[in-house]
């Protein structure tokens, strides 16, 4: 994005994103994951890196290439972006967490493929570690965004992550709408933040995160200073 680019509001402040599904193993051959293309991410990811800033971007499986002057971490599973989130942390100065974290992992991935037996069975289930609240509840916390994505309620429970996670502003996403969100190539979203919110209407990904990175910006340097 030209304006963005020419803005160098971020130049040289070093930004982490998380985007992209996790894929969460049953067996050697099996996963649960999710729908996420993980293109919302490498759309940020791409206008902060325009905008200046130092760009990591900690990614579960994509077909999407890395955007140009983006270092890209990859990584499967949650416990694995969870482990590049904190080994990341300590140089950010600002964190978006926009990967789709499946949240729970198989209790055990067998060690051999499973073979099918009975009429039915069941996997038995964990919960996977919360990336975006340890970030956020860290000591030397980064200025900290999460997503919130929802098929209905979605302000009320967005504000309710807001301030569950400790954030400093989260981006509500409404995915009972295909025409936005998960899969699609458009977004619409509202920004909240502790003393605010934004609406950003309906467009293309990267049009929308070249907006998103600027409020980003703003909120963060307002935080700064
Ligand atoms: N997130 C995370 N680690 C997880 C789960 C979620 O970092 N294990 C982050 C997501 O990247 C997103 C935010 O938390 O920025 C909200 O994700 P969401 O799935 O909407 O919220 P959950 O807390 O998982 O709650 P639920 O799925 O029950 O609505
Ligand atoms: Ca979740």
């Amino acid at each position: 994005c030209a304006s963005l680019f020419n803005s160098r509001l971020l130049d040289g402040i070093h930004l982490t994103i998380t985007a992209g599904p996790t894929r969460e193993a049953i067996d050697p051959v099996r996963y649960i994951s999710n729908h996420s293309s993980g293109k919302m991410g490498y759309a940020l990811a791409s206008a902060a890196a325009d905008a200046g800033a130092r760009v990591s971007l900690i990614s579960g499986p994509t077909n999407l290439a890395c955007p140009e002057r983006v270092k890209r971490i990859d990584v499967v599973s949650a416990s694995d972006m969870h482990d590049a989130a904190m080994a990341e942390m300590g140089q950010c100065q600002v964190f978006i967490a926009c990967a789709a974290v499946a949240d729970y992992r198989p209790a055990n991935c067998a060690e051999q493929k499973i073979k099918k037996t009975d009429d039915s069975m069941r996997i038995e289930l964990v919960r996977n570690p919360d990336i975006v609240s340890a970030v956020a509840s860290h000591p030397q916390r980064p200025f900290t965004v999460g997503f919130a994505a929802e098929t209905q309620d979605l302000l009320r429970y967005a504000k309710d992550k807001l301030e569950r996670k400790n954030l400093d502003m989260i981006v509500a996403n409404d995915v009972a709408n295909t025409s936005i969100g998960f899969n699609a190539n458009d977004n619409a979203v509202t920004v909240l933040w502790p003393t605010g919110n934004q609406t950003i209407a309906q467009m293309g990904k990267r049009q929308l995160a070249a907006q998103l990175i600027t409020l980003i910006a703003q909120r963060f340097l307002s935080a700064e200073n």
